[in-house]
């Protein structure tokens, strides 16, 4: 079904990373899970709204701007052009649009919705007195952190020492919302995922909310508060805004009625409480809807800890990228881990994973079918006139792995929908060496010709749906799966064919020109490039 003008588009977004440093995998894991959801949303037909972008206010990142000896908006102009940008090609992302919170649109919409909080008489004077952790840019509470050396409190996510706060602040009245939160987690379960998460923040809110410092006076990198200049936001009220602002909040309703309210918010669960909490109590105070769902995935840990910037602990996305390809970045890392649980990666398993899946799995299958379909029928795709149990069995496999994978991405299980197309593909290679094609080759009986036409067929057929169910997540190879199969000339541009019809059989017509081409996934380098 075409997108019709004036449905609200399926809208989905990233974080916005802090550029106190370059990206490393655990930003490119979020970022390329949102770019799986949104393709494959378009491949719906859906009109698709993918925002990402930077964080770029606060004290995180002006001390990373300190201690390189620039202002910190030179600081944050120059990690986005040469990192944050950069990063969205190497991993092959499809966003419509990005975000920096020091843009004008985006600071003049943030100060109007203050400024209405303000006047509707949710934020008032205050003095904050408490641990804060930097590296999060989060007041912390006593009782949530770890012991240090010598009774230094430290911060569970980052280990490091939090700094004691002492300001005068504004304050949103936070604490109001939390009945409303917690009907909100009742009648919507849908609202936080994955189910621990939200039994998490249930939890946490039953024990009653406090109100929320929004304001900080100390330092001036952030958005002047409007009415009064000598506080600037608190960065984390500034930065969640930016899914409403990038949307047009404020300015252009009509354009904001068509995206918001958001369908999927996909975070870290390092951030979860930010999102599912603090960001619904500031809707609702604007009386603004809130989002659909916020999805918590989890962390990539390197020696068992979350892989961190502070800690220095990443690996760039590039030097994984330049060894494998992005299309197995992508394929890797949404493969083999669970989605929503914690997961490491090693150059090992992924070694074995690009060489078992890909390269001998689907790479193998895909080029083996097109050099026999060359050999023995000039590379023009010939008719199954001999379809049988084999090759029933082939075509009830393909509709179930297309309407699992289908649903699995309703329920944000990315590992089911790649589990559900790679057993496809192990099956039809299953086939195909069963089948033995090439010695039925042997033979110029007529009916030899009818199996060896129809198992052929098969295979290709297989292909065709296979290429339309791993587009979402591996678009090059899945683009020159579509061009050998000779596809794009009968059924048209990948990027149009349906996930929800790509389990119908028979849709490759005979006659289609098959070619062999370069190795979707070409044999891995000796080296890996990063080790
Ligand atoms: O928190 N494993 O930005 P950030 C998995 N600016 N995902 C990881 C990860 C890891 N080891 N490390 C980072 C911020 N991520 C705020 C967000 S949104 C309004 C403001 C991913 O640069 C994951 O999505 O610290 C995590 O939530 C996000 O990057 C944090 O990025
Ligand atoms: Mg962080």
């Amino acid at each position: 079904m075409a997108a019709e003008a004036g449905d609200k588009a399926f809208y989905v977004t990233t974080p916005i990373y802090y550029v106190n440093d370059a990206p490393h995998l655990g930003h490119a894991y979020t970022t390329v899970a949102a770019d799986m959801i949104a393709r494959w949303h378009r491949q719906r037909g859906e009109r698709v709204w993918f925002l990402t972008g930077t964080d770029e206010h606060g004290q995180k990142v002006m001390r990373s701007a300190e201690a390189a000896g620039v202002e910190p908006s030179e600081w944050s102009d120059r990690l986005v052009e040469t990192e944050w940008k950069p990063v969205l090609e190497v991993v092959d992302a499809s966003n419509d649009d990005f975000i920096r919170t020091t843009e004008q649109r985006h600071v003049e919409r943030v100060q109007r919705f203050w400024q209405a909080l303000y006047d509707a008489g949710h934020v008032y004077e205050g003095r904050y007195e408490g641990p804060y952790c930097v590296s999060c840019e989060e007041f912390k509470i006593e009782s949530e952190l770890e012991d240090g050396q010598d009774g230094e409190k430290l911060c569970p996510i980052h280990g490091r020492p939090v700094e004691i706060l002492s300001e005068t602040n504004y304050f949103f009245r936070m604490s109001a919302f939390a009945d409303r939160l917690l009907a909100l987690y009742e009648e919507h379960p849908e609202f936080v995922q994955p189910e621990s998460m939200r039994n998490e923040l249930i939890s946490f809110v039953r024990q009653g909310l406090q109100d929320l410092s929004i304001t900080r006076s100390t330092f001036d990198w952030g958005i002047p508060v409007p009415w009064d200049p000598d506080h600037v936001l608190y960065v984390w009220i500034d930065a969640l805004l930016n899914y409403v602002t990038a949307a047009g909040y404020s300015t252009n309703p009509e354009a904001f009625a068509q995206i918001w309210p958001a369908d999927l918010h996909l975070v870290g669960k390092d951030i979860a409480r930010f999102h599912a909490v603090i960001w619904p109590a500031m809707l609702m105070a604007a009386g603004i809807d809130v989002p659909r769902t916020v999805f918590a995935h989890g962390w990539l840990l390197v020696g068992g800890q979350k892989m961190s910037k502070t800690k220095l602990t990443g690996i760039h996305p590039r030097d994984i990228v330049d060894h494998f390809g992005s299309d197995a970045f992508r394929y890797y890392f949404l493969r083999a881990i669970q989605f929503g649980s914690d997961g490491s990666f090693s150059w090992e398993h992924m070694t074995a994973v690009y060489t078992s899946e890909l390269a001998n799995g689907l790479g193998n299958l895909a080029s083996r079918v097109a050099a026999m379909v060359g050999r023995y029928f000039d590379g023009t795709l010939p008719k199954p006139t001999d379809h049988g149990p084999a090759e029933d069995v082939i075509a009830e496999k393909l509709a179930d792995a297309a309407r699992r994978a289908d649903a699995a991405i309703d329920r944000f299980a990315l590992h089911e929908a790649l589990a559900a197309t790679n057993e496809l593909v192990g099956a039809v290679n299953v086939y195909v060496t069963e089948q033995e094609p090439w010695k039925v080759a042997k033979s110029d009986a007529d009916s030899d010709r009818a199996r060896l036409a129809t198992i052929l067929y098969t295979a290709a057929e297989a292909l065709r749906a296979i290429a339309v169910l791993h587009n979402a997540v591996m678009p090059k190879a899945s683009g020159a799966l579509w061009e050998s199969l000779g596809a794009a000339e009968q059924l048209g541009a990948l990027a149009e064919q349906r996930v929800q019809d790509a389990g119908t059989w028979g849709q490759l017509p005979p006659g289609a020109t098959v070619t062999k081409t370069a190795a979707l996934f070409p044999r891995l380098p000796e080296e890996p490039a990063g080790s």
